[in-house]
């Protein structure tokens, strides 16, 4: 590594080469993305104001209606994609449907679609715990220039070309990848600069944390409940913990910089999972497989499931390696 100091924006030029189909496209689409990072992070670190400076719901002193982040956060997202014209199209989980841009203009060339989850976690915004954003990338399949279908949306997460989350924590970070590694970039918020901190970034094979919702446990498959009770007994000389924010972003962070495991198994409650295949897995998984990690749904790769539709739900297991094939060990010998 060289001692030189990195701006995320410098990065992205230096690096434009590096992209399969180089144009320059997919760099601006990734500056945007960092462009509204930062307007997002500036709102959510005000949310605990909003106490005294007025609720969701409310209107503000300037006549507007006070948001939701979740909404907020959605809202700017699609506004920056779409008036800096960058994308052909945008799914968001806060969507029912997909968005197409352009798509009366028969000019327009733009062969990317980008998929977020605009604020995830947003159970922990109003008692002041990390939340993140997450995005995915994919090119087109249908022509430029028509508009966008539901086809270039339904794209298993192999085709990816980029995928990356931000986490408003306590510093604010965007990590992605365009298929050649995974980089952290840290944001100075005095100036609001984003800066390479943490290059090539990586899972441990082997994790001690495991991070899951255990008040669903009754409801897990047989083969999790056995990988759980396997990471509690005290027999020889494990070395696991649990951790779980309750924010996906958060615990994937901390999990590929520690060494860990996420799952959001099925249960009853959620006889698919809880977490989107196309706004959360996909992105997720794809960065864990840069990162030396691991992601299934306990059988097969994330990114290899057969995407059906928009906002489907798949059980997730993602992070160190070993941990994900211990996992499907316990799966295949326990099953359901
Ligand atoms: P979102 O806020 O985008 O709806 O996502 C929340 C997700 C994920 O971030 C988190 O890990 C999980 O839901 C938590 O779910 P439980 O509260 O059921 O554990
Ligand atoms: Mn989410
Ligand atoms: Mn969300």
């Amino acid at each position: 590594m060289s001692n030189k100091i990195q701006t995320l924006g410098e990065f992205i030029i230096e690096n434009q080469d590096s992209f399969q189909f180089s144009s320059g496209e997919l760099s601006r689409l990734i500056n945007s993305i960092r462009l509204a990072a930062k307007v997002v992070n500036h709102e959510v670190n005000k949310a605990g104001l909003v106490d005294i400076l007025g609720a969701a719901g409310d209107t503000n002193i300037q006549g507007e209606d006070q948001q939701k982040l979740d909404v907020y956060a959605n809202e700017k997202f699609i506004q920056t994609l779409t008036k800096r014209n960058i994308v052909c199209g945008i799914a968001s989980e806060e969507e029912d449907s997909f968005i197409s841009i352009n798509s009366q203009d028969e000019n327009h060339q733009n062969k990317y679609v980008v998929l977020i989850d605009p604020l995830d976690g947003s159970s922990n915004i109003d008692v002041n715990v990390s939340v993140g954003t997450i995005f995915s990338i994919y090119r087109r399949v249908t022509p430029v220039g028509t508009p966008v279908q539901l086809k270039d949306f339904l794209q298993k997460g192999s085709e990816q070309v980029a995928a990356g989350y931000v986490v408003y924590g306590t510093s604010t970070m965007l990590v992605y990848t365009t298929g050649h590694g995974v980089n952290g970039f840290t944001l100075n918020p005095a100036i609001g600069t984003f800066y390479l901190s943490h290059p090539k970034m990586e899972f441990p094979e082997d994790g001690t944390m495991y991070s899951v919702n255990e008040g669903n446990y009754l409801d897990f498959p047989l083969g999790i409940k056995k990988y759980i009770k396997y990471c509690q007994e005290e027999e020889g000389d494990r070395p696991y913990t649990s951790r779980y924010i309750g924010s996906l972003v958060s615990d994937f962070h901390r999990n590929m910089i520690k060494g860990g495991i996420y799952m959001y198994p099925k249960g009853s409650r959620n006889p698919d999972g809880k977490l989107r295949l196309l706004y959360e897995c996909n992105p997720m998984a794809f960065i864990a497989e840069q990162a030396n990690g691991k992601s299934s749904d306990g059988y097969i790769r994330t990114m290899d499931v057969e995407p059906t539709e928009l906002h489907q739900r798949v059980p997730f297991v993602c992070g160190s390696k070993n941990m994900v094939n211990k996992v499907e060990e316990f799966m295949r010998k326990y099953g359901e």
